[in-house]
């Protein structure tokens, strides 16, 4: 990569096999649990990216010591449910949103002042969705302007609540069940509008609290210790997915990814995908740490546009960016609502995905809480993306060059790092 950008070549397909590093999501959660478990915590598949690096550099900075025990694996040597130790300084989160909306549920049960803060784009990040259920909980917190820094004064226990989230969202449905561990007595509910990802619920059950749960709604009770002994993080969903949708677009593709995360809170895409006449095939179907896991294979296929509803939404947030390229492929007009909340992620991703498409030959409409994408089922002109800041676009805009006539070059590709730091390698290992 150049300090100008990542060239990306056109290609004919992606083939043969490749392995995504461990799911981003659940290395933050094995991490954050980790530390508040009793005894060492030995987590295999950590997929080491600076938002996950981040994660660890907080539980270190609150006094837990963490070994790297191999290429992909750590020891988190946790220090008990209410072990934490107030740092001197503010903690930083550099870019990692879920760090700063799961750490405070934690510091909610520890003793002393906390501050967090994190980069430009994390300090522009709605943090009230958090402190206002906190302070429901009896946690003073305080926010700056509604972003980061956000500050947390802890007595040692909170107060349980029932909570209905305001926006379908697994960070802050985490939040509040990390805190609700940390309750005096009663039982900490949160009902949610659309089912989120539910990582943290399979990991809490993994380190033997009772978690409760019933459509739309989530339980837990408060914990005397966390055993959570072992984490095998499957490979992230979301880092295959480009994989998926480039090996899709091109037609001479044939490739297979092993270990990957298929948990359903997580693979809205494959429904989606499903509709428009994909060709994925999910084998091997395992569980791995409460977690379910598979081998995907993608060949190519003609794509039909098929609508993605607000109710679809939550279980391909990270995605939608990927489905508007491929609605770029398609037959016919696909359009998605309900998808707001992508206003508010690491950018405003959907002004930076109509701009980076378009940019490149496609014909997306943003809408306020969406896009509305006229499909031309040939390649992209190519051109020129710009990453926005955002891991997400940058990499949407490496699978527009994959798949264009002239190639595409991302710049600030650098961000790539925030989630997956050697994509341009892999993608390139795969490319014919
Ligand atoms: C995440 C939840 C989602 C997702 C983010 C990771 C998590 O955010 O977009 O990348 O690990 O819980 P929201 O909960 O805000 O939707």
């Amino acid at each position: 990569m150049s300090a100008a950008g990542l060239r990306i070549a056109p290609a004919g397909g992606l083939t043969g096999e490749l392995a995504v590093p461990g799911d981003k999501s659940i290395s933050h959660r094995a991490v954050l649990l980790g530390a508040i478990s009793s005894g060492p915590v030995q987590v295999r598949g950590f997929g080491a990216s600076a938002d996950t690096l981040s994660t660890v550099a907080a539980v270190e900075a609150l006094g837990v010591e963490v070994e790297q025990a191999g290429e992909d694996e750590l020891v988190v040597h946790g220090a008990g449910l209410r072990g934490l130790d107030a740092p001197h300084g503010p903690i930083d989160v550099g870019n990692a949103g879920t760090l700063i909306r799961l750490l405070p549920g934690i510091l909610a049960g520890q003793r002393g002042s906390f501050e967090l803060t994190g980069d430009e784009s994390i300090r522009s990040r709605p943090m009230e969705r958090i402190a206002e259920p906190l302070r429901q909980m009896g946690v003073e917190v305080e926010t700056t302007d509604g972003r980061p820094p956000v500050r947390v004064r802890a007595t040692g226990h909170t107060r349980a609540v029932s909570y209905e989230l305001p926006v379908a969202s697994a960070q802050v449905k985490s939040c509040v069940l990390l805190a609700g561990l940390f309750a005096e007595r009663g039982v900490t509910e949160v009902r949610e509008p659309l089912p989120t990802r539910d990582h943290t619920e399979r990991l809490l059950r993994a380190a033997g609290v009772p978690v409760d749960r019933s459509p739309g709604r989530v339980a837990v009770s408060p914990a005397g210790e966390l055993h959570l002994d072992e984490v095998d993080v499957p490979g992230d969903f979301s880092s295959a997915a480009p994989f998926i949708v480039a090996a899709t677009a091109l037609s001479g593709s044939n490739l297979t990814l092993r270990g990957v995360g298929v948990n359903p809170t997580r693979t809205g895409l494959l429904t989606v995908m499903e509709r428009m006449g994909a060709r994925v095939g999910v084998f091997r179907r395992r569980l791995q740490s409460g977690e379910p896991v598979a081998d995907v294979e993608v060949r190519p296929a003609e794509l039909v546009a098929a609508d993605v509803e607000p109710e679809l939404v939550p279980l391909l947030v990270d995605e939608l960016p990927l489905v508007a390229l491929l609605a770029c492929f398609a037959h016919g007009v696909t359009t998605i609502r309900g998808a707001g909340e992508l206003r508010v992620k690491e950018s405003d991703r959907i002004a930076a995905t109509a701009a980076a498409l378009n940019g490149v030959g496609g014909h997306v409409e943003p809408l306020e809480d969406g896009f509305r994408i006229r499909g031309v089922p040939t390649r992209l002109r190519g051109g020129r993306v710009d990453a926005a800041g955002d891991h997400r676009v940058a990499m949407l805009g490496a699978v527009a060059g994959v798949c264009s006539q002239e190639g595409v070059e991302v710049s600030g590709a650098s961000v790539l790092g925030v989630s997956f730091p050697d994509f341009a390698d892999r993608l390139a290992a795969v490319s014919a």
